[in-house]
């Protein structure tokens, strides 16, 4: 049978292991021989004991666990066409040229890199005598699939990436616990969440959490947002609330693009109003712990389908990312949605506010 690799890259999210035990068991139920690569592309460039030959047992046990057993890493090397010589020498030295990468649209991107490019760097292998042109034959084309890990759920053309459920379990815990304490002394917190350039997290938050603001990237606050704000707050103390909750993304900026941080808004609550508040950064505990049910799920759904399309890929396909739409498990040509993924990321650069919605609203 063929050799399938997996391996995971960029951020960790909960639920990429439940993604590769679903590739490793669906490549094994299909004859298939799995190979997991650690530490992502640091892993592939390394070789050696980085490559470990996966059986349905090796596997076992990992589906609940958050994070990714296999490493994920940034790896200069593999940004050079050097490293990623010495990457497909490790490949093709296990006859392997069906890849499944699991991370984020910086991930993606370089799997296609390495994928358009690998013709040249088998003819260089093959010049160098690292090679022979029997092996450079029997892999002569690189076929790629992408999973989307991230708890951000920034990725355009999927409604949902692995680890933005679980991402929201911890930060649901963690509002609850702010707002016990916070109704007792009636107080205000200011939270803030995860997604460097998606308001995703902030949003569903804000409103599971009965905030009574949230700033995100996408939507940045009218530039009068202090005294909106404000006179908001007071409203609702008027109204008789004991607690109020404000949540903030990492990313959140105003009209100008200029940052709006937690130490800002408690500063202008202060300011304007008197009020003390307290502010919580959830930080990285929002991208560990169990996974949830809903993204064990869909780890599995999308591994099993990342495994058959990698394996029906011929030298003609158009390469794919695995998406859910509709709630339905989908193929969608990946250079499209990472290329519109990053064209969100520009807009938003550009303080195209409107644009960078609309971009993202697009199935
Ligand atoms: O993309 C996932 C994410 O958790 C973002 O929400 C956050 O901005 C970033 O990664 C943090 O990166 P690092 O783990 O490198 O600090």
């Amino acid at each position: 049978g063929q050799s399938i690799a997996v391996f995971t890259s960029g951020g960790d999210a909960c639920g990429m292991n439940g993604a590769v035990r679903a590739c490793v068991r669906m490549a094994v139920y299909l004859g298939c021989q799995a190979f997991m690569i650690r530490e992502g592309y640091q892993g592939m460039v390394q070789g050696g004991d980085q490559f470990v030959k996966a059986t349905w047992a090796s596997v076992s046990s990992i589906i609940h666990v958050g994070g990714t057993i296999i490493g994920s890493a940034r790896c200069k090397e593999f940004m050079e066409r050097e490293g990623r010589k010495k990457a497909a020498y490790n490949l093709v030295q296990r006859e392997i040229n069906r890849l499944i990468v699991i991370g984020g649209d910086g991930s993606l991107t370089g799997a296609n890199i390495f994928r358009i490019e690998w013709t040249g760097l088998l003819d260089d292998l093959v010049a160098s005598g690292k090679i022979t042109p029997q092996q450079r034959e029997k892999c002569k084309d690189l076929h790629i699939v992408g999973v989307v890990g991230s708890i951000d759920n920034d990725f355009c053309g999927t409604d949902l990436t692995i680890g933005t459920d679980s991402a929201l379990h911890r930060i649901t815990e963690a509002i609850d616990s702010i707002a016990s304490t916070a109704y007792s002394h009636q107080r205000i917190f200011i939270m803030e969440v995860m997604g460097r350039h998606c308001g995703y997290l902030a949003m569903v938050s804000g409103i599971i959490s009965e905030a009574d603001y949230v700033f995100c990237p996408e939507a940045p606050p009218p530039l009068d947002w202090h005294e909106r704000l404000c006179s908001k707050l007071q409203k609702e103390r008027e109204c008789g609330q004991r607690l109020n909750i404000i949540i903030i993304a990492e990313g959140a900026n105003d009209l100008n693009g200029e940052p709006i941080t937690a130490q800002m808004v408690k500063q202008v609550i202060f300011d304007r109003l008197g009020w003390d508040s307290r502010i919580t950064v959830l930080g990285h505990v929002q991208r560990g712990g169990a996974t949830s049910a809903y993204d064990r799920i869909l780890a599995c759904r999308m591994g099993a389908e990342a495994t058959v399309a990698v394996l029906e890929s011929t030298a003609t396909t158009t390469p794919v990312v695995i998406v859910l739409v509709n709630n339905q498990i989908e193929r969608i040509p990946l250079m499209g949605a990472v290329e519109r993924t990053q064209a969100v990321n520009k807009a938003l650069q550009d303080k195209d506010w409107a644009k960078a919605i609309a971009l993202r609203g697009v199935a």
